[in-house]
Order: structure tokens, then C-alpha cells, then sequence
């Protein structure tokens, strides 16, 4: 199902740095009225100024955060699901907080929010919900904690597809590859691969809203990583063995 985006109400979920950021200020380009959110309150001010959105600070960690965000920023037409962190190292050296902030920010959240707001997108006649997966959905040794919250997002939003067809309630799921964002500093380990190289995070915003406005199911970034995807799923063992060979992290 294909949106028109110019003038629907959009609440953007990591407005405050990265691809979110980018995504707002493309959105406020093609003059949607955008509610943008993260818990940086200084860097929200700052998107809001260059946009125009409306900056609403929230933890999306916290259950009071969500229904605070869900109450305040009101029904959206368009929820693009686009917070999230990253987590790099062996997995038995995870702490346990890092496990429960990563599975609550990247996946309980932007399921909630869904849950949440799609009664009222559904009563005022329709809308579209984005979530920004990424393609360690194959499985990345290292950030197995990360890769299964982005392969839980990518199922959810299948079968939320299957449950809305004909509901007018599109699903669009977006597969970044690497992306200059400060995700990887955040994390505390930089990107260090050669290949794929990394994209600019304006180039996966505007991908992502055409993506949107052309009612696409799925969205690689770039393209080409949809048949790596396509070759996991149909050679694991081998598909895992080469890419051990480009380096430790995604
Ligand atoms: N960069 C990449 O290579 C890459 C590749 C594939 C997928 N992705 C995905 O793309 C999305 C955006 O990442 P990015 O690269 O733009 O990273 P980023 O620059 O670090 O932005 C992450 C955003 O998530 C927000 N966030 C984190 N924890 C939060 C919390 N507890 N409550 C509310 N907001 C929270 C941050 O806001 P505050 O700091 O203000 O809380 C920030 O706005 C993420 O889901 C990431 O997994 C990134």
C-alpha cells in the first residue's frame, strides 16, 4: 500500500541523532508534521530547530516512558520505529542490564508503541508503521543480543502485515547495512570493516521514506544486501563462513 507522506503526522522514535535525525528533517522537507523523540533533550532542541518537528523527550526503556510518549504525542498517520543501540563483545560477557536495555529499547518498544497507537491509526482510516531492522538479522557472532532483537523486529512486522492486510495499515521494514552514525562510538566498538562500506545516514532516510511512499514490504540498504540476506537463508554454514572472513564487526 503506497503513502503519501506530504502533511500526515509522523512520530519518529531516535529523532535525536543518526538515521532518525536525518529521517525528520527529510520529512519535514516533504511537509509533514513530525513528533520527534529520545531521551538527549539538548540534541532534540537542536533537530527541532532545524525542522520545525515538535521534540519530545522519552525513555522508550521504561513502560511510564512509552505511555508518557504515546499520551503526548497523540495518534500519528505514520510511526517509524527507529530507536535503538547496539551491544558488541562476547555474549557471556554481556551484563545482564545491557540484555534487558537492548531487548527493551530495540524490540519490547516499538512493538508497545504499535500496540499502543494502532486503535487510533486504524479509526482515523489508516497509516503506515516503519521499523528500522538491519541485516545482522543473518546472525552476527558478536552482537548475537542485537542480531536477534533486529531478527524478532523483522518477524513481528511480517506478521503484522499478514494481520492488516486489507486494514489500511501498510508495514515497511528497513535493513540498513553499515551506517555513519555515532551507533558504533555509542557501543564502544567502532565499525572496522572495509565492506560493506558505510552509507550516510541522509541516504538510508530519503531510501527509507521512498520505500514508504512506494508501499515496499521490505527495504535492503543497500540493495544488494537483500541477496546476502536470501543466501543465509539458504546456505547458513556457508553463508556464515565468508563473512567471518570480512572481520569481527557489523
Ligand atoms: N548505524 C548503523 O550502522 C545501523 C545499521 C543498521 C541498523 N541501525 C539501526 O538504526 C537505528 C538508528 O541508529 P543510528 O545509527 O541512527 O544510531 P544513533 O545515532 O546512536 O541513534 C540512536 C537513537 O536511538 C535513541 N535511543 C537509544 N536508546 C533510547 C532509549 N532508551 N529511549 C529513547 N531513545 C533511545 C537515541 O536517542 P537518545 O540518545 O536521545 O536517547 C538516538 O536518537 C537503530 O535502531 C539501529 O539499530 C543502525
Amino acid at each position: 500500500m503506497t503513502t503519501v507522506l506530504r502533511g500526515r503526522k509522523v512520530l519518529v522514535t531516535g529523532g535525536s541523532s543518526g538515521i532518525g535525525a536525518a529521517t525528520t528533517l527529510a520529512l519535514a522537507r516533504r511537509g509533514c508534521e513530525v513528533v520527534v523523540t529520545g531521551r538527549d533533550e539538548r540534541a532534540l532542541r537542536a533537530v527541532a530547530a532545524r525542522t520545525g518537528a515538535r521534540p519530545l523527550a522519552a525513555d522508550l526503556g521504561s513502560p511510564e516512558g512509552l505511555a508518557r510518549l504515546v499520551e503526548e504525542a497523540g495518534p500519528p498517520d505514520v510511526l517509524i520505529n527507529n530507536a535503538g543501540l547496539g551491544w558488541s563483545g562476547e555474549t557471556e560477557t554481556m551484563p545482564g542490564t545491557e540484555v534487558r536495555r537492548l531487548l527493551a529499547v530495540n524490540l519490547a518498544a516499538p512493538v508497545e508503541l504499535t500496540r499502543m497507537l494502532l486503535p487510533a491509526m486504524r479509526s482515523r482510516g489508516g497509516g503506515h508503521i516503519v521499523f528500522v531492522s538491519s541485516i545482522a538479522t543473518v546472525g552476527v557472532g558478536t552482537e548475537a543480543v542485537y542480531s536477534a532483537t533486529k531478527a524478532g523486529l523483522r518477524a513481528f512486522a511480517a506478521a503484522l502485515r499478514d494481520e492488516l492486510a486489507g486494514k489500511h495499515v501498510a508495514v515497511t521494514t528497513v535493513f540498513p547495512g553499515a551506517v555513519r552514525t555515532p551507533f558504533f562510538r555509542r557501543r564502544g566498538q567502532e565499525y572496522t570493516r572495509s565492506f560493506p562500506r558505510m552509507l550516510p545516514p541522509e541516504e538510508v532516510a530519503e531510501r527509507m521514506l521512498r520505500a514508504v511512499e512506494r508501499g515496499e514490504q521490505e527495504c535492503f540498504l543497500p540493495r544488494w544486501l537483500g541477496l546476502a540476506c536470501r543466501a543465509n537463508g539458504l546456505l547458513p554454514g556457508t553463508f556464515h563462513r565468508l563473512s567471518r572472513w570480512f572481520g569481527p564487526t557489523a
